[in-house]
């Protein structure tokens, strides 16, 4: 059997010329209104239509990672990165778009045994100064954070726009004596092992999950966040996804695009109110406060699970776990990940839940048994979700990226430009503190 995949176009004559002259397909067969080109085993169709369709992915695969390369020399005007390993994926790739925006992907798979630690040289020390001390960046931050760790220490950052592996992290760390570390860098005995002079781990980021805190304490090697400076940022960014999900933006957003809005209908995207409904917060700290705050400018009621009641500058209803999941119109999630909260809201939690309920995590995803999830929502037991995190990040299940009644945010919380300047000042004074000897702003351990 062979297979063809087609797609619409809105111009075939110019898209016939991209794949035939321009890539360098074979014109398989012309069938007027629709053609179809021919690359290896690959076959792709374009019929005639008044709208192009541009969703997806055209890959095109090579045996070879220099062909990759030679591919990117010959079609570099089209391409939107450049060729880049993805040790996540085990490939080496580059994006590019047709003329009417679809996605095209040149990529080479890495053989099994594939070195990766030979051909991404990630670190680099980008100021080389001996008096200072020795600081691992595990990712360049922006710029006005970069200037205040550069002047306090000798940085050895990674210079590459992914995550460095354990293996990198590992020879990296061998003679740091601080470390700025991401949340998504495991941070464990064995990276501390390595490094016999670390003397402190700075996280960029309030959450500290991602470390082994009885490893670090047993070493004597301090551990520090950044608390405060990224409430508010993400605060907002959680009412982004409560906004999206209720009103149904997004799907909105894409049908618009696509043309099908042919006139107001009165039962067009019809979503839920937030006025007059009930927000439900589970873990009233710094976010889980700001967030419920800006939920009196919309007239919601507040109800929150916490250890104990907390003395509010706002009118919120301490209630237990099960209330909350019973009467929340929005529940929004704003704890910590830690043994006690992982799976916390798992399938009986799920199903005390409103149907017309829209569960939002901004938090971190493993709080959330995200198989039940998807079962909930596959099931319309419960309206929507928005996601920020989640649970073995950055791998999304299949089925989660299917699902029309979610909105999913590559964990951009933090994301302002302003707020990720003062995590990374904060980060450099933790460090600067817990070196020099005196109180750090933000220490855990
Ligand atoms: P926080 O001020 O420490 O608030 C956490 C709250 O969770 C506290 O009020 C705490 O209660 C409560 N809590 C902890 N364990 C609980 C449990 N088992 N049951 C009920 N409540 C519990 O922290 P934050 O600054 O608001 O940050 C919260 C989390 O958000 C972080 O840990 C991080 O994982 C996540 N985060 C995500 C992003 C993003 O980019 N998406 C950005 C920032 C933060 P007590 O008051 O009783 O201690
Ligand atoms: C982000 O997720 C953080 O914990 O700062
Ligand atoms: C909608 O636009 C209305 O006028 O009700």
């Amino acid at each position: 059997m062979a297979g063809i995949i087609f797609f619409k176009t809105a111009d075939l004559k110019t898209i016939g010329d991209f794949y035939e002259h321009y890539l360098g397909m074979k014109l398989w067969l012309d069938q007027g209104k629709c053609r179809i080109y021919e690359h290896g085993n690959l076959r792709l169709g374009f019929c005639a239509a008044n709208q192009a369709d541009t969703n997806g992915t055209i890959t095109f695969y090579y045996s070879q990672m220099q062909d990759v390369d030679a591919a990117y020399d010959r079609f570099g005007d089209i391409a939107t990165d450049s060729p880049k390993l993805n040790p996540h994926f085990r490939i080496y790739h580059f994006w590019a778009k047709d003329p009417e925006g679809r996605n095209l992907e040149f990529q080479h798979f890495l053989a099994p045994d594939y070195d990766l630690t030979q051909t991404a040289k990630p670190l680099t020390i980008l100021n080389a100064d001996s008096a200072k001390p020795k600081l691992l960046l595990t990712m360049l931050l922006p710029d006005q954070a970069m200037q205040s760790l550069e002047q306090t220490f000798e940085v050895k950052a990674n210079t590459q726009d992914r995550q460095l592996m354990k293996s990198e992290l590992l020879a990296g760390i061998k003679d740091a004596q601080a470390l700025l570390c991401l949340l998504g860098d495991t941070i464990d005995a064995e990276v501390m092992d390595a490094a016999p002079k670390l003397k402190v781990i700075s996280n960029y980021a309030v959450g500290y999950n991602n470390i082994d805190l009885e490893a670090a304490k047993a070493r004597g090697i301090a551990v520090c966040n950044t608390p405060g400076v990224l409430t508010e940022s993400t605060a907002d960014l959680t009412w982004a996804l409560i906004m999206a999900t209720a009103r149904r933006v997004v799907e909105a957003d894409d049908f618009t695009r696509e043309g099908l809005f042919t006139g107001w209908k009165p039962q067009l995207f019809l979503g839920q109110d937030l006025h007059d409904h009930t927000l439900g917060i589970l873990g009233m700290g710094r976010i889980g406060q700001a967030v419920a705050r800006r939920a009196t400018g919309f007239g919601m009621k507040i109800l929150y699970s916490s250890r104990a009641p907390k003395d509010l500058p706002f009118e919120a209803e301490h209630v237990d776990l099960k209330r909350l999941l019973t009467e929340s119109d929005i529940l929004s999630l704003h704890l910590p990940l830690t043994p006690q909260t992982q799976h916390l809201i798992g399938r009986d939690e799920l199903s005390l839940m409103k149907a017309n309920a829209i569960l939002i995590n901004t938090a971190r995803g493993a709080i959330v048994d995200e198989t039940e999830l998807i079962r909930h929502l596959k099931e319309g037991r419960i309206f929507a979700a928005g996601f920020d995190v989640y649970e073995q990040e950055p791998l999304i299940p299949q089925e989660l990226l299917e699902l029309e009644n979610v909105v999913l945010l590559p964990h951009i919380g933090s994301a302002s430009i302003e707020t990720r300047n003062r995590m990374g000042l904060m980060a450099s004074e933790n460090a600067k503190a817990i070196l020099e000897g005196y109180s750090a702003p933000s220490r855990v351990v």
